[in-house]
């Protein structure tokens, strides 16, 4: 399957929403729909871009930022993706207004990122590992009540992530970061830190800089985030899947569709997720 073409001339940019690591994103017109413009600033390889933006556009999952096509204007790669309205999950948990929410969000924003990352996970004829799971690639939507996962194409550029300091190394695998053999058990780490943001409303490790002596810490001393900061009244077996999840040894952590199997046993509230 091959990924759209987009005529950059139907495209109308609009108010610039955010910056990512490899480009600013604009609020834009396509068709009469709002859409989320990645501009990638880098000089990266299109081979890579290709192959990367091939996959993701595959995927087609309510908890996946759809990519609706690529288009080239000027030499330069923009990626035309559905909009997500409420932002990061990121900028909710830490930025003003600090809306208040419950165990019931907890819960439901943890199992639509088991269910997202479950669904690449489960992709054919090669599962998709994520590789950059966290809340600033957890966008918002409708009322905060749906979340998605963006930033695929990207992750690649792994180094390139790590010397900008980019907040990245606290959600990595140690295999990652070691530039070892990984799994889809790297994104199972990821959510399990971010299941302990969720659950603290703290960024994880924030006190230690730079980058380098987080993974430092986190591969040689074992350093985890401590369950004392954690302020909901989480059940003793979801508390586990998220130990579990950030164990330094991938065939201890459990899948994703174990983790959503065990979340699954707490039913959600619907009509108390909008705010
Ligand atoms: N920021 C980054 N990507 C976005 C998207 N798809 N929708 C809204 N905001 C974003």
């Amino acid at each position: 399957m091959n990924i759209d073409t987009i005529d950059f001339a139907n495209i109308k940019l609009s108010d610039e929403i955010g910056e990512g690591t490899f480009g600013k994103v604009y609020k834009a017109q396509w068709r009469n729909k709002c859409v989320a413009v990645k501009r990638i600033y880098l000089n990266v390889n299109e081979e890579y871009v290709e192959r990367e933006f091939k996959q993701l556009s595959r995927a087609n999952h309510i908890n996946i930022i759809f990519l609706h096509g690529i288009s080239i204007h000027e030499d330069i790669h923009y990626l035309i993706m559905e909009y997500a309205d409420g932002g990061s999950l990121f900028n909710f948990l830490h930025k003003v207004p600090r809306l208040e929410y419950s165990l019931n969000h907890v819960i439901n924003w943890a199992l639509q990122a088991a269910k997202g990352a479950a669904y690449l996970h489960s992709m054919t004829p090669h599962s998709v590992i994520h590789r950059d799971l966290k809340p600033h690639n957890m966008l918002l939507h409708d009322k905060r009540s749906c979340l998605k996962i963006c930033d695929f194409g990207t992750v690649r550029y792994m180094s390139s992530m790590m010397t900008k300091n980019s907040g990245t190394a606290a959600y990595m695998a140690p295999e990652v970061f070691n530039g070892e053999r990984y799994t889809t058990k790297c994104d199972v780490f990821s959510w399990s830190i971010t299941m302990w943001e969720l659950q603290s409303r703290k960024v994880p490790y924030e006190a230690i800089s730079p980058e380098l002596a987080v993974c430092q810490k986190v591969d040689k001393e074992g350093l985890r985030p401590p369950m004392s900061q954690l302020i909901f009244d989480c059940p003793e077996d979801i508390q586990k899947l998220m130990t579990d999840g950030w164990q330094a040894d991938p065939n201890k952590r459990p899948s994703m569709n174990d983790i959503i199997e065990v979340l699954n046993k707490y039913p959600i509230d619907v009509d108390q997720l909008k705010l």
